[in-house]
């Protein structure tokens, strides 16, 4: 075991910017065209206009051993793809026995959520929400606003990230703009 120093980080809640900056990564357009329900339209919007910042991460960088609580922010920009509200690619834990904390500092998001057996289920956020992700439960987090949607996560080290299980069978929901509304429907590419 390492003994970690204590510190603490001042966070910005409209942009999630981390002080001082630590660990930082961005995910834009083209590294979600394996995410997104229409990869032509993805693939269209990458020709036209290039590649879009879709989300940004801010975190600490600890130890991966027991014990470590990591924690992060993200900030995920308004907008759409194929109609498809801009979201994080979603994961699974790899050890699927560790929960999570989210925590809404701006904006409004939904939380989508679903089990390997077919369970969903879907959680508004908004600045002052504080949402559980259980254990087994797989998590992907949408902007349905305007503005940025900008939340905290804290978790167990060891929690780990399967993308791979979301990348191959998709989310079975899927969050759509129709009238200016975002309305959650079923993804009918689900494998
Ligand atoms: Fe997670």
């Amino acid at each position: 075991m390492t003994l970690t120093q204590p510190f603490v980080t001042e966070v910005d809640f409209a942009s999630g910017v981390f002080s001082p900056r630590r660990g930082v990564y961005q995910r834009r357009l083209s590294d979600m065209i394996g995410m997104v329900a229409d990869p032509e339209a993805a693939a269209r919007i990458l020709e036209s206009e290039g590649d879009r910042l879709i989300y940004e991460v801010h975190t600490v960088e600890l130890p991966v051993e027991e014990g470590q609580i990591p924690h992060c922010t993200t900030r995920i920009l308004p907008g759409t793809i194929g109609g498809e509200c801009h979201m994080t690619k979603g994961h699974y834990h790899a050890r699927r026995e560790q929960g999570e904390v989210y925590f809404g500092l701006s904006g409004r998001g939904l939380l989508l959520l679903q089990t390997a057996e077919g369970e969903t289920s879907e959680l508004e956020m908004t600045a002052g929400s504080a949402a559980y992700v259980p254990p087994y439960w797989a998590h992907r987090t949408v902007n349905i606003g305007a503005e940025d949607f900008v939340f905290f996560s804290v978790w167990e080290a060891r929690a780990g990230h399967d993308y791979g299980t979301i990348e191959r069978d998709g989310f079975r929901k899927l969050v759509v703009l129709r009238d200016g509304e975002a309305v959650v429907v079923d993804n009918p590419k689900y494998a």
